[in-house]
C-alpha cells in the first residue's frame, strides 16, 4: 500500500477497502505514516465522508490498536454509557447506581477531567477514601457481588484514536461525523461493553450545533455499534446550558446524591431516567422502553438507587453515610455571589465559559498533571428562561481564595450569561432518540 494512493482515493471520493483501512491505521501507529499524510487523509475524510462500512472498519481498526478489556467474567449483559461532552454533566454518578439497582450490571471505566470538562473519577474522589484504582479481579468481583463498580481507566485503550485525535485537534478536522463516531465508538468497543447507550449533546456547547447534525452523528454511531455486534441506542439532548445547577467535583456529587434522594433538578432527573431506561432495555431487563422506565422510576422513588450508591462508595473504601450526610463532602471556605448587571430574562448560558471559570477556580486542570481542589466550583442560581432583576444573584462561586469583580472567573461568569428583554423560547431537554429501528424526534 502506498500512502499517497490511499489519500488520493479518499480525496476523489472513492471507497477504501477493509484491508486498506486496517493497514492505514496500523502503519500510522507504527510511525510508518507521518502526521502530514494522515492530516491530508483526515481532511479528505472531512470533505468527502465515509460509507457505513468504512466507518465500521475504521472504528474496529482503532479499537484493535491497543488493549481490549474482557468483561466476560461479569454475569449478565454489560451496558456502557457515553456522553459526547458536557459541563456539569454528573449523569454517570447517578446512572451507575440507578441502572445497577434496576438489575443491569454496571462495570464502568471513567476518566479524569481535562480543560473545561469534568471527569467522573475526579468527582468520585471528592468522597474521602473512595478508591478508583482497582485490579481487574477486584473490579469483576465487585460487579458480580453488588452490581456496580466505577474505576479509573487503566491500560492503553485505542491508542490510534489518541494519536489521531491530537492531530485532528490541530488540523481543523475534529468536526467530522465519521471521525467523531469512530473515535468515540473505538474506545467504547475496546472498553468491553456488550451494549452502549450514547448521550449525544446538541447546541451551542456541543460539537454538533444543530439537531440534524446531531441525529446524523447518532445514526452513524448506532450503525457502527450494530455493525460490530454491540446493541447501541442514542438519546439526543440539549446542551445550550449546563445540566442541573452544580459545576465542580464535590458540588456535583452533592447534586447527584440529592437527585438520587428524589429531589434533583428536573432536567438532570429526566435525562438520567431516560438514559437509564434505555440501558435497562439494552441490558435485557425489560422488553420495552415504557416497561424499563417503570422499573427505573421505582428504583429512584423507593430509595434503592441511593442505597446502591452507598454500597458502591463503601465497596470502594469511602464513607457510605455520605449519602445521608452531605456535610461530609469537602466544603469551600467562602462563597461569592455574581450579581446580574441587567434586568430581563436569561437567554443563554455559555457552558464552556462556565467550565473554564470553574477550572480557573481550581475545580479542573489545564494540563494532565495539575492537582485539583474538590470543594470549589459554581452553582447556577438562574437558568435559561428565568426572569432576573438587576442585582439578583446569577450564580454563586464556592472558593478557597478571595475573588472580586475583577477576578477572571467572575468576569467569565458575567459574560457566560446572556440577558435579554424578551423572554426566550426554552428548548426542550430531550430532542430525539436513535436506535437501530430508526429515529424518533420528541
Ligand atoms: N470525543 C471523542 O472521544 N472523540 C471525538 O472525536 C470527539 C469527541
Amino acid at each position: 500500500m502506498r500512502a499517497v494512493d490511499v489519500i488520493q482515493k479518499k480525496r476523489d471520493g472513492k471507497e477504501l477497502s477493509t484491508q486498506e483501512i486496517n493497514e492505514w491505521i496500523q502503519q500510522y501507529c507504527e510511525g510508518d505514516i507521518p502526521d502530514y499524510q494522515m492530516s491530508a487523509w483526515t481532511m479528505a475524510v472531512y470533505f468527502n465522508g465515509m460509507t457505513a462500512r468504512e466507518v465500521a472498519d475504521l472504528t474496529l481498526a482503532m479499537a484493535n490498536s491497543g488493549d481490549q478489556v474482557d468483561l466476560s467474567a461479569i454475569n449478565g449483559v454489560k451496558v456502557d454509557k457515553h456522553s459526547t461532552g458536557g459541563v456539569g454533566d454528573k449523569t454517570s454518578l447517578i446512572l451507575a447506581p440507578l441502572v445497577a439497582a434496576s438489575g443491569v450490571p454496571v462495570a464502568k471505566m471513567s476518566g479524569r477531567g481535562l480543560g473545561h470538562t469534568g471527569g467522573t473519577v475526579d468527582k468520585l474522589e471528592s468522597i474521602t477514601g473512595f478508591h478508583t484504582e482497582r485490579t481487574q479481579q477486584q473490579f469483576v468481583d465487585q460487579v458480580n457481588t453488588i452490581g456496580v463498580s466505577i474505576i479509573g481507566q487503566s491500560g492503553d485503550l485505542a491508542p490510534a484514536d489518541k494519536q489521531l485525535y491530537a492531530l485532528r485537534d490541530v488540523t481543523a478536522t475534529v468536526e467530522s461525523i465519521p471521525l467523531i463516531s469512530s473515535s468515540i465508538m473505538s474506545k467504547k468497543i475496546a472498553a468491553g461493553a456488550d451494549a452502549i447507550v450514547l448521550d449525544v449533546k446538541t447546541g451551542n456547547g456541543a460539537f454538533m450545533k444543530t439537531l440534524e447534525e446531531s441525529i446524523q452523528l447518532a445514526k452513524t454511531m448506532v450503525s457502527i455499534g450494530t455493525e460490530v455486534g454491540r446493541d447501541t441506542a442514542a438519546v439526543i439532548s440539549d446542551m445550550d446550558q449546563p445540566l442541573g445547577f452544580a459545576i465542580g467535583n464535590a458540588l456535583e456529587v452533592e447534586e447527584a446524591i440529592v437527585t438520587l434522594q428524589g429531589n434533583g433538578p428536573a432536567d438532570l432527573t429526566e435525562l438520567c431516567i431516560t438514559l437509564a431506561a434505555h440501558m435497562v432495555v439494552l441490558g435485557q431487563r425489560a422488553n420495552s422502553y415504557d416497561e424499563a422506565r417503570v422499573i427505573v422510576e421505582d428504583s429512584l422513588r423507593s430509595g434503592k438507587a441511593l442505597q446502591k450508591l452507598q454500597e458502591l462508595v463503601e465497596a470502594q473504601g469511602g464513607d457510605g453515610s455520605i449519602v445521608h450526610d452531605l456535610g461530609k463532602l469537602p466544603q469551600a471556605s467562602m462563597q461569592y455571589d455574581v450579581m446580574s448587571k441587567h434586568s430581563g430574562y436569561v437567554s443563554a448560558i455559555g457552558a464552556e465559559q462556565l467550565g473554564i471559570a470553574a477550572m480557573k477556580l481550581g475545580a479542573g486542570r489545564a494540563t494532565k498533571d495539575e492537582s485539583i481542589d474538590h470543594a470549589v466550583g459554581i452553582v447556577l442560581r438562574k437558568k435559561v428562561g428565568d426572569a432576573v432583576q438587576q442585582g439578583e444573584v446569577l450564580a454563586t462561586l464556592y472558593v478557597n481564595k478571595e475573588v472580586d469583580e475583577q477576578s477572571e472567573p467572575v468576569i467569565m461568569v458575567h459574560s457566560a450569561y446572556g440577558i435579554k428583554e424578551q423572554q426566550p423560547q426554552v428548548r426542550p431537554l430531550l430532542m430525539a432518540i436513535v436506535t437501530k429501528d430508526g429515529v424518533t424526534t420528541l
